[in-house]
């Protein structure tokens, strides 16, 4: 169906089309003809669910800040899967996890060589030396905010507190070339860049993610790519960056037993830190830390 010049814009600006995203379509057209993959509408937000994706990742955000006041020695990742289940109700939100193609928790904690998707369990008590992702979503009237973040426990190997440290900047790097223009290509070249600079591997297939009006979305954020390459970025636009680097190699398994838990094929720690952004007329808003 065709829009016309004085109909509504598809933005829900409730603006005259002419005067809005006119313009932008015909650029994206262009885009096109070049070869570049470009989103769809469906994929740009508008300003409601912008407010209300900003929401949802406040909450989550702060969920995570909650559950980190625990994150010590001696505590069990049950107990911490208990404060996110029950903060993330008082703020009156729903943990998304929970539930979520069957996974029994609500939050994910994966400790050393478990890349991502660790389960919550009453027997594992973190201890001095660890390193531990915590990876928290929310939903919040009907939308969602995701992130991760690293801890490491006590006295923890210097070269397994800098991998956390470089998976760190390899998000913020990502984050960098997060803006209007640019292509998901550049967001994973730059992460592979920087963690095989310090020689590190990225894990290939478990992916970024659109994410706010459901949890996982299109476009999938690759950790690798090359620059110019994949999906165009545009304004409104709202997707997760979250690179799981490997100290050893890429590759990894998931347990058989729990169909979850994802760990390194060698054994060896992996880290990951994640952010929902959106993408703004000038570069992106971080929805979620
Ligand atoms: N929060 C994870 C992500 O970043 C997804 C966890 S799904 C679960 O995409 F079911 F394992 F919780
Ligand atoms: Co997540
Ligand atoms: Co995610």
């Amino acid at each position: 169906m065709k829009i016309g010049r004085n109909d509504p814009c598809w933005c829900g600006s409730h603006k005259k089309y002419k005067n809005c995203h006119l313009a932008f379509d015909e650029k994206l057209k262009a885009y096109e003809e070049q070869g570049a993959i470009v989103p769809t509408h469906d994929i740009i937000r508008t300003p409601e669910q912008i407010e209300g994706i900003r929401k949802a990742g406040e909450i989550n955000t702060k969920v995570l800040d909650k559950v980190e006041q625990y994150v010590k020695e001696g505590v069990t990742t049950e107990e911490l899967d208990k404060i996110v289940h029950d903060y993330t109700l008082e703020l009156g939100g729903i943990p998304a996890c929970l539930g979520y193609c069957g996974y029994p928790k609500s939050v994910c904690t994966s400790i050393n060589e478990v890349v991502c998707h660790g389960i919550p369990d009453p027997n594992r008590i973190l201890k001095s030396g660890d390193i531990i992702n915590i990876d928290c979503t929310t939903i919040y009237n009907g939308y969602y905010g995701d992130a991760s973040r690293m801890y490491c426990i006590g006295d923890v190997d210097p070269k397994v507190r800098k991998l956390v440290e470089v998976t760190k900047e390899c998000l913020e790097l990502g984050l960098k070339e997060a803006k209007p223009y640019s292509f998901l290509g550049d967001i994973g070249y730059v992460i592979n860049e920087h963690a095989t600079k310090h020689g590190f591997t990225v894990v290939r297939d478990i992916c970024g993610h659109g994410c706010g009006v459901d949890f996982h979305e299109e476009p999938y954020v690759s950790h690798i790519g090359n620059r110019g390459e994949d999906m165009l970025l545009v304004p409104g636009m709202t997707f997760t960056i979250e690179p799981m680097i490997n100290m050893g190699v890429a590759e990894y398994y998931e347990d058989e037993e729990d169909g979850w838990t994802i760990s390194t094929a060698d054994g060896l720690p992996s880290a990951q830190w994640e952010y929902t952004i959106l993408i703004t007329e000038t570069g992106a808003e971080i929805l979620s830390r």
